[in-house]
């Protein structure tokens, strides 16, 4: 039986299987510029994150009805299920996708049609998180959010995505204080390739409840304690990191000395299609090959669903 855990740093775009993408470009004439599953495959070699975003955005295009979002976010759910995760915490793009011409409601539709069955076929319970792209302007946020507010009963929260080097949070700050003023709960990749200040800023500047990687905190003694005294949870993303050069290898992964410290850390799996992973696989690896002990793997699960936005009572049956 692999642990109970949840889910809190996912972006369902990211779930996309290689086999997937495939069905969909065959059901929407979409033509891919790879032969087979294989030849894509091959294409998973990332220099940075920058190198990733480019295919995760180029593959997207096969994604064009609600029954594609809701056959990649069940599909999803079966394999999260299967590893263990009770709740996932799950981050869209929106923006990625009216950008190519599609409606909100085509994505908000599809994806919810999966997620209102998924605790009765899964056995998974969800929350939605949509998230802006930071390296597109401030006023498409603004509008992307407002276009959202029909939704609002089917998203929890906001989050920040996407290129971070040279875009840091206080860009966003007008947009956070209006999705504050909606009940929305926030969060904001911080920290993964951007540095320490990003994650203050973040803290700051946005008010978000949970940092999304914040890797680069340990470059920052002071920042370290202040998250520590604070509480605030960190989604770590162990093969993220691996597979897009933030660290060299898993074993000079800093998450045992990140849980020395007394950081409230939960292992995630980012965009597990592409970075050899679901969160089920994130924890072995992290078991293997930084030999972290029964207990601090509990640890990690009790993490995961303490910094998780269910409620109490919602918690304790999740776990
Ligand atoms: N979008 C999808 N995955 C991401 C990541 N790891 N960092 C920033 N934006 C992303
Ligand atoms: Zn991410």
């Amino acid at each position: 039986m692999p642990l109970p855990k949840a889910e809190l740093h996912l972006h369902i775009e990211g779930t996309l299987e290689p086999e997937l993408a495939f069905e969909l470009a065959a059901r929407n004439g979409v033509e891919l510029p790879y032969a087979d599953t294989e030849e894509l495959r091959k294409a998973y070699q990332f220099e940075d994150l920058q190198s990733f975003l480019n295919l995760y955005y180029e593959l997207m295009a096969v994604l064009r009805t609600e029954q594609d979002f809701a056959d990649l976010t069940d599909a999803y759910l079966a394999r999260a299920a299967a590893q263990g995760v009770r709740h996932a915490e799950i981050f869209f793009d929106p923006q990625a996708h009216t950008k190519r011409g599609l409606e909100l409601g085509t994505v908000v539709e599809g994806l919810w049609r999966a997620l209102e069955r998924s605790e009765a076929r899964h056995g998974v319970s969800t929350r939605l998180i949509m998230c802006f792209l930071r390296d597109d302007s401030a006023e498409s946020a603004m509008a992307t959010l407002r276009a959202a507010e029909p939704y609002l009963d089917r998203i929890t929260g906001i989050g920040l995505d996407s290129a971070e080097v040279g875009h840091p949070p206080v860009k966003f700050r007008e947009v956070y204080e209006a999705a504050a003023a909606l009940g929305l709960r926030r969060v904001a990749h911080a920290g993964e390739e951007g540095p320490p200040a990003y994650i203050t800023e973040a803290l700051d500047v946005l008010g978000v409840e949970r940092v999304d990687h914040g890797l680069r905190c340990v470059e920052d003694p002071a920042l370290v304690e202040r998250l520590v005294r604070e509480r605030v949870p960190l989604t770590l993303c162990p093969l993220s990191n691996v597979r897009l050069r933030t660290v060299d290898t898993l074993a000079d992964h800093p998450l045992p000395a990140m849980l020395d410290a007394g950081l409230l850390c939960t292992v995630n799996s980012d965009d597990p299609a592409y970075f050899g992973g679901y969160a089920g696989d994130n924890f072995d690896a992290v078991r293997q090959t930084l030999g972290l002990t029964g207990e601090r793997l509990r640890e990690l699960a009790r993490n995961s669903f303490l910094a998780s936005f269910l409620e109490d009572d919602e918690e304790r049956r999740a776990r």
